[in-house]
């Protein structure tokens, strides 16, 4: 595994994928870097990550033969490493966000932004961005978010915890060498299982800007979020067309 430790960069997604674009990379390249001035979030968010403090790193994932149809197991495998690596370091009652933030209590400790380059039905390689909340204790203007120092009182060291959460990683995607596909449901049903807000009563905003109650009940294979309305009527939602309020 090779690890590319930049001071700056815009963003590490962004450097992989440039970086990808003009040589060829082997899995599990991986980029960190100590600032970034454009971190990407999702749904064209900005990421802001104090410099130096946490972790913020893309890695790369090549597949031979990993149908489009299939990618949200790919959300799914990295939520679970980041989620059981958390676990294993003591941070309480995880949950993931759908479709894939990881919260401590209500507080987010971290993101995902998952880039993939596709040719044809087919993903070719996925680029992982994740942004981890280690040791910054001051987010002056982000109500909800914490870091494993806030958790825990620990200042951690950056580059060892990279390092174990990139075996997690490893581990976790050796899943889909294997044949039998019971491993991966198991580890679906394991996320919808952490699921935050699942069967609780919830506030939802739709892309018309209405507010709406519904109960989180599923996530389909395909990673719509399945929605109970209060008629008991059950309604699929992508990323675009649904916000989690509380
Ligand atoms: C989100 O929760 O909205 C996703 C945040 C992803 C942030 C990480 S930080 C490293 C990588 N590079 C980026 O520009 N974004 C991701």
């Amino acid at each position: 595994m090779q690890i590319i430790k930049l001071n700056a960069t815009e963003s590490t997604n962004a450097y992989l994928k440039e970086l990808l674009a003009e040589v060829a990379l082997k899995d599990f390249t991986v980029v960190m870097a100590r600032e970034q001035s454009k971190g990407r979030g999702q749904m064209g968010t900005v990421w802001e990550s104090e410099p130096g403090k946490n972790l913020t790193f893309s890695v790369l994932k090549r597949f031979d033969n990993f149908l489009v149809s299939n990618q949200f197991m790919i959300n799914v495998l990295v939520s679970m490493a980041l989620y059981e690596h958390l676990k294993k370091l003591h941070i309480p009652d995880l949950r993931v966000k759908w479709p894939n933030d990881i919260l401590s209590g209500h507080h987010k400790i971290a993101g995902i932004l998952i880039e993939n380059i596709l040719s044809g039905d087919k993903i070719q390689s996925s680029v992982i961005g994740i942004g981890l909340n280690v040791n910054q204790i001051h987010f002056n203007n982000l109500p909800n978010v914490s870091s494993l120092k806030l958790i825990s009182g620990k200042n951690l060291d950056l580059e060892e915890l990279l390092k174990s959460l990139l075996e997690t990683m490893g581990e976790m995607f050796d899943i889909l060498k294997s044949k039998n596909s019971t491993k991966g449901n198991a580890l679906l049903e394991k996320y919808k299982s952490v699921l935050f807000r699942k069967d609780k009563p919830s506030t939802f905003r739709n892309e018309n800007d209405e507010l709406f109650m519904g109960f989180i009940t599923d996530v389909s294979q395909e990673g719509k979020l399945i929605i109970t309305l209060e008629d008991g009527i059950k309604k699929e939602f992508g990323l675009k067309e649904i916000k989690l309020l509380y």
